[in-house]
């Protein structure tokens, strides 16, 4: 059994966090058309607060996928469940994720993308978990660093649950 254990990032810090990744991307995209896409479900908290702190002109979309079975062990294997509706050729496109853990979903999305043809694809996810890395993916705009826990809350979840919750947990056996 696995149960909700302590806050490791508070709601608080994520704010301040998600206002300065927010800051340098419009920054970074000053004048350019930029098409945000992001992977649901686990980033969709992420996203609204993003896109709401940004302050340039920024198209939304989203990439359906799913990467893991039930519990917490990644499948390997990956089923994009909603392609984008918007078109990718030429235009600047930003993966927008909860956390990246083996880099499978993102090695598998950036393969997807790129042959669409699109200006430039970057990514940002708000967590990054280093040690769990099967490829190497590189991230452009990363909120935090955390060593090798499941953690839900802000969007992400265990087994469907703890989605909603505003600060990110632990999940710890019971
Ligand atoms: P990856 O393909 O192993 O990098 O897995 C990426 C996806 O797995 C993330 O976008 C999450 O949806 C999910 N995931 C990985 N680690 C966690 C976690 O600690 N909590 C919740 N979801 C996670
Ligand atoms: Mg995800």
């Amino acid at each position: 059994m696995k149960k909700l254990g302590e806050v490791l990032i508070p709601a608080e810090a994520i704010r301040t966090r998600v206002r300065e990744l927010a800051e340098t991307i419009s920054r970074d995209y000053h004048g350019e058309d930029l098409l945000m896409v992001g992977i649901l479900k686990g980033a969709f908290i992420f996203l609204a607060d993003l896109v709401r702190e940004i302050s340039i002109p920024v198209q939304i979309d989203f990439l359906g996928v799913a990467s893991y079975g039930p519990g917490t062990d990644p499948s390997g294997e990956i089923k994009v469940f909603k392609d984008l509706n918007q078109p990718v050729a030429g235009r600047n496109i930003l993966i927008v994720d909860d956390i990246m853990d083996t880099g499978l979903t993102t090695d598998y999305l950036l393969r997807l993308l790129r042959v669409r043809n699109p200006k430039s694809i970057r990514v940002c996810t708000l967590l990054d978990k280093p040690s769990r890395r099967k490829v190497e993916v590189g991230i452009d705009y990363l909120g935090f660093q955390i060593p090798d826990h499941f953690v839900v809350g802000y969007g992400m979840d265990f087994n469907e649950a703890f989605r909603y919750l505003p600060e990110i947990h632990r999940i710890t056996a019971s």
